[in-house]
């Protein structure tokens, strides 16, 4: 493996969330793997779980380790081409990445959206040119459009704690102050896509309308504006919100109660609830629920550390050929 950016990267879902558990079972099985070899995390916006989960993995691997908050620590980064610098930036993604390629063997890359420019972020043009630049195997932190160690530790989530072979997972969009990015639920939505196609999960959508997301992500899924609808049910509710993708990143005013309860649960097949956090209690989702015992969210952030950790073994593999 050369990039981690999306379920594309991946051949069989199957294989790399088994391969993650046998890893869960045995961490420090490939500690020799990464010797002498350097990970640089790379964060341009805030994160606790994805920097120390990809943090423990890459130890457990026996690498080293190096992070740069470059949104603090950094030069004011230039990522336009073919621009005179006389503004506030200091250096080109064009030096920053080739120089950041030459200190380390892998690098990770967490690059949240402007929410401003659709086409630049849905084109992943920071994203493309640090990988174009570094010139190393680049892990996604998670980008302008997708968080694929996110949907790859839900996806191992799912697997460990469903009941039935074939689970409904449902995307429950939430109520929230803030316009969010679309990354978490297309990730999830790709993921759960492809689940779907593999036999693995029946997938659903619940939002309001307005807050579709790009077809690309949701092919075969079932969607609905109606949630109590889609609860009915349902083994797996992944709670998210997003702001709009065809009014791009704007927020509308929703009438009804979107959040879920534990009287909401009571249509569902007593699901289990998921959350990528940070969530922000009794807005997104309520304090009963995260409290109680149908909330896997502590578990799945757990799980962060051997869906970083399988995609380091697969890069570092690569490496050694
Ligand atoms: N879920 C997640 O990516 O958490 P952080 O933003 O804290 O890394």
């Amino acid at each position: 493996m050369k990039k981690f950016f999306s379920v594309a990267d991946v051949d069989s879902l199957e294989a790399i969330v088994q391969e993650a558990l046998s890893l869960k079972a045995n961490p420090n099985a490939y500690e020799h793997l990464g010797k002498h070899k350097m990970l640089g995390l790379v964060f341009l916006n805030p994160s606790l779980r994805t920097r120390l989960s990809t943090q423990k993995a890459a130890m457990n691997l026996g690498m080293n380790v190096m992070v740069m908050n470059m949104d603090k620590d950094g030069w004011a980064l230039e990522t336009r081409d073919g621009v005179v610098m006389n503004g506030t930036t200091v250096e080109h993604i064009r030096e920053a990445a080739a120089v950041m390629g030459e200190y380390c063997d892998i690098l990770g890359l967490r690059s949240f959206p402007s929410l401003k420019d659709k086409e630049a972020d849905y084109t992943e043009d920071l994203f493309n040119k640090f990988v174009k630049y570094c010139g190393v195997p680049v892990v996604s932190l998670e980008s302008a459009t997708r968080h694929p160690l996110q949907s790859l530790t839900d996806l191992i989530t799912i697997t460990e704690h469903k009941k039935v072979a074939k689970p409904k997972v449902v995307l429950a969009w939430a109520p929230h102050v803030k316009a969010l990015p679309q990354a978490v639920p297309n990730s999830f939505a790709e993921w759960m896509s492809k689940a779907q196609e593999q036999g693995l999960v029946d997938f659903t959508i619940a939002h309001p309308a307005g807050y579709e997301l790009a077809e690309e992500f949701t092919q075969g899924a079932t969607i609905t504006h109606n949630l109590e609808e889609a609860l009915q049910g349902a083994d797996f509710v992944y709670v998210k919100n997003w702001s709009s993708y065809k009014e791009y990143g704007q927020v509308y005013p929703v009438s009804d109660n979107w959040m879920l309860d534990n009287q909401k649960l009571t249509l569902t097949n007593d699901a289990k609830v998921m959350h990528c956090l940070p969530v922000r209690r009794d807005l997104e989702l309520s304090s009963e629920i995260l409290d109680g015992p149908n909330s896997l969210v502590i578990k799945e952030a757990s799980n962060r550390v051997w869906a970083a950790q399988v995609v380091l073994k697969r890069m570092l593999e690569n490496l050694n050929k």
